[in-house]
């Protein structure tokens, strides 16, 4: 905090709150590792530095990354393993939230086959269908 206060000033935009996720660290071994557990970080570091801050740790759905911007707990999401296990994650979330129905953040031809797929073969999921956090 008293470091996000100094840095502001001197020009630093954002500040990505990772407290570590290798092992030993004791975040990890204070409290459960579920779901967004690094994101309280993010979210006291914007409110009490006035700083904008990144949330990472165990962001993995679409409708939970949203969800965070939207309550305001952070600026920017970051993504590690879920974009190890899923390097399409953005075009994948961009789906689910459906906002890039012509799936216009990949290349053209990339683009083209899957949106004619979509339009096409309506009885046909992805095969990263699951929605979100609250699906089982
Ligand atoms: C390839 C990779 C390298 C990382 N390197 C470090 C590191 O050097 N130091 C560290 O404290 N955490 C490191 N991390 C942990 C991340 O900063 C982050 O806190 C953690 O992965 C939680 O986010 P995630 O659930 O999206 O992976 C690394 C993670 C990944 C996937």
């Amino acid at each position: 905090m008293a470091l996000a206060k100094i840095l502001k000033p001197k020009g630093v935009d954002v500040i990505d709150c990772s407290s570590g996720g290798m092992r030993g660290s004791p975040v990890v071994s204070a409290g459960p590792v579920t779901y967004g557990y690094q994101v309280p970080y993010a979210e006291r570091l914007r409110k009490d530095a006035d700083i904008m801050s990144m949330a990472v740790g165990l962001i993995v759905h679409a409708d939970q990354a949203e969800q965070i911007l939207q309550e305001g707990r952070a600026d920017l999401i970051a993504l590690a393993r879920e974009l190890l296990y899923n390097p399409n994650w953005p075009m994948d979330a961009a789906q689910k939230l459906g906002v890039d129905k012509q799936f216009g953040s990949v290349p053209p031809p990339q683009a083209y086959w899957l949106a004619k797929r979509a339009q096409s073969v309506k009885s046909v999921v992805p095969s990263t269908y699951m929605k979100g956090m609250n699906v089982g």
